[in-house]
């Protein structure tokens, strides 16, 4: 069986539900501390094998891999707010760093030797060049995705000293939601764009803030690259296949390669909703960098994996979450 750490978060959930459909006779173990996850998020499947834990209890994990005899990781579980890295530098390097190396304890223990990765973008850094191809050199502005890249090049490690298979998924901005209804973003507090312009479209927040307006960029507002979580998911299901017929390690940089500025966001929210979207413009914040685009051109070629949504059914698959939420409060 395989086994996917965070389970309970937005983009693990829907690559649970991905898999779980691509594979009909399959189960799959999920594992979440509930820190941010929702344990509703799990409830849509019975072939679903969860387990209420943390990733860094070796012990635990131990006894995890082992019950279920599991072949390959899917890591999803992190802490992934920049602002809050810079604030708590400690408790992201705890939980995204030291934590992860306990689970990979548990997995040498085991003799557990794949593992799929969720990276990022944020472990570029102010970029030299656009779009970034997975060559782009690797800097980080952030706590964050200090601890992604640091991740990333154990990951390395032990593929060269154990011989691991891994890949590691450097994603741009996961958005949207699952077309079902049952699954979508839920973070809290909520800091990713498209979900706040919602909110905002229901009246649940005042104004959508807007952090400078004088990039130099076509609107003046900063570019990124939406991917939709579903298309996330799929990338995960090929990368599973490649690592196990192409032993060693392998990055992707998995984004839909076109920019949308933020107000391009917030008109296509105002179109898709029928809502007048009220804004506020307010000073750049520091380490945005004006645009951040992926080059996928390797994950096309390599994993046989194209983007299925653009940035209009990404906002109607997240409105029609952001309407019916399944869980709205709580975990
Ligand atoms: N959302 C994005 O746009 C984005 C972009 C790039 C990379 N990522 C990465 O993708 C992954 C998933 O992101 P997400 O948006 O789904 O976040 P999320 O917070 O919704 O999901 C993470 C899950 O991991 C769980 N978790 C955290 N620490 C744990 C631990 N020590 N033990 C067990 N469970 C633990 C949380 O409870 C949560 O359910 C993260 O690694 C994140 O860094 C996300």
């Amino acid at each position: 069986m395989d086994l996917v750490t965070g389970g309970a978060g937005y983009i693990g959930s829907h690559f649970i539900k991905t898999y779980l459909n691509r594979f009909p006779e399959s189960e799959i173990v999920a594992v979440d501390n509930l820190s941010q996850g929702h344990a509703g998020a799990l409830s849509m499947s019975s072939r679903i094998h969860f387990e209420q834990e943390d990733i860094g209890n070796t012990e635990a994990m131990v006894e995890i891999l082992r019950k279920y005899e599991i072949k390959t990781v899917i890591h999803f579980a992190a802490n992934c707010y920049v602002g809050e890295s810079q604030e708590n530098p400690a408790k992201y390097f705890q939980n995204n760093c030291i934590h992860t190396l306990n689970l990979f304890k548990a997995m040498q223990i085991c003799g557990v030797k794949q593992i799929v990765f969720s990276s990022t973008c944020a472990t570029y850094g102010n970029p030299v060049y656009s779009p970034l191809d997975e060559q782009h050199p690797q800097n980080p502005i952030n706590v964050y995705g200090s601890t992604k890249l640091m991740t990333e090049q154990a990951l390395r490690a032990y593929s060269l000293a154990q011989g691991w298979s891994y890949v590691a998924l450097r994603y741009f901005n996961a958005a949207g939601a699952d077309e079902s209804g049952l699954i979508g973003e839920r973070h809290d507090p909520e800091t990713h764009l498209i979900p706040l312009i919602l909110q905002t479209a229901l009246g649940k927040r005042k104004a959508v803030q807007i952090y400078g307006n004088d990039y130099d960029t076509p609107d003046g507002t900063c570019i990124r690259d939406y991917i939709h979580v579903n298309d996330l998911a799929t990338a995960h299901i090929a990368a599973i296949k490649y690592l196990r017929e192409n032993p060693g390690g392998e990055i992707f940089n998995l984004g839909s390669t076109r920019g949308s500025s933020v107000l391009d966001v917030i008109n296509t929210c105002r179109k898709v909703t029928g809502r007048d979207i009220p804004v506020e413009y307010s000073a750049r914040r520091p380490g945005d960098p004006p645009l951040l685009v992926a080059n996928a051109e390797k994950a096309q070629r390599l994993l046989g994996w194209t983007t299925r949504y653009d940035l209009r059914q990404i906002v109607e698959t997240a409105w029609q979450w952001e309407q019916h939420p399944q869980f709205p409060s709580g975990r």
